[in-house]
């Protein structure tokens, strides 16, 4: 039998698509998956449209990459966005080190599963001055790891979870200031967190009772 004819179209395909896949692989940094968790992130605010359209989601406004193309920065403080973040494809950016969106009108709850245990490589986090509401979750993220938290100045209630600053032995810095927080703050904040802590602001809120009763 005649080899089949429609046999070279497809490997030349082939080819075309390995040949291309290498440029765009050398070309741009950026992975897929980080790429399409930035853009639902960014589907997610309602206002104003990021300047997130070039293909290297590496090069993007307030993006840092590693030489892997895995986002390790997200930091667009002061940037006017407005949106729920909470569940959120945030969480699928598991390469996290720096998380800085302060100073923006970004509303729902810390206390989603998923997000905060998901993050474990987050070294600073700030989501200071926005409408984040609700408790905050059992732990702090990257327990470990976390060096500096600034969740102040949102609409944060209910109690600090007495398991929350356990093993954070290299947080230096801790803001919940200016929230309405309840209750007593938890002595695990003196047995099992870093002995650097240099800032601690529970200012402002609506704490009661003791310090450090358990
Ligand atoms: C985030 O990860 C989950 C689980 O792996 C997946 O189902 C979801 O589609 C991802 N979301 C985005 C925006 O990549
Ligand atoms: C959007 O970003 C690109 C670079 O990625 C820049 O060339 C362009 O001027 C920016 N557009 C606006 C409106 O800022
Ligand atoms: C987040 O960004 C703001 C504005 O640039 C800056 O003032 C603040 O120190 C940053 N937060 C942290 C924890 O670095
Ligand atoms: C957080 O949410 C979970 C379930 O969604 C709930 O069981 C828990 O009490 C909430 N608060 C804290 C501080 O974890
Ligand atoms: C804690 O911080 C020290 C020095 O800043 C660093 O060497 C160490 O790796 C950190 N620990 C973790 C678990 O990241
Ligand atoms: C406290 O937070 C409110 C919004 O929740 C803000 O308007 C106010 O400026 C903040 N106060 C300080 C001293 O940061």
């Amino acid at each position: 039998m005649v080899p089949q004819p429609d046999h070279q179209p497809i490997s030349y395909g082939f080819l075309f698509i390995l040949f291309f896949s290498s440029i765009i692989s050398a070309k741009y940094a950026c992975k897929l998956t980080e790429r399409s968790s930035l853009m639902s992130f960014s589907l997610s605010l309602s206002s104003p449209p990021l300047n997130w359209t070039s293909v290297d989601c590496c090069r993007w406004e307030g993006i840092t990459c590693d030489q892997d193309g895995l986002v390790t920065q997200l930091l667009l403080p002061s940037k006017g966005l407005k949106g729920g973040i909470f569940p959120s494809s945030l969480a699928n950016l598991t390469h996290l080190t720096h998380l800085n969106l302060s100073h923006n009108s970004l509303y729902g709850s810390l206390n989603q599963t998923g997000f905060f245990s998901s993050l474990n490589r987050l070294e600073i986090l700030d989501l200071s001055s926005n409408l984040l509401s609700g408790e905050l979750p059992a732990s702090l993220p990257s327990r470990n790891v976390i060096r500096m938290v600034d969740l102040s100045s949102n609409h944060l209630h209910g109690e600090i979870p007495s398991s929350f600053f356990q093993q954070a032995w290299n947080l230096t810095s801790f803001s919940v200031g200016n929230n309405t927080l309840t209750g007593s703050i938890p002595s695990s904040i003196c047995l099992h967190s870093s002995p650097s802590i240099r800032l601690l602001d529970f200012s402002f809120n609506k704490f009661s009772g003791k310090f450090f009763p358990d």
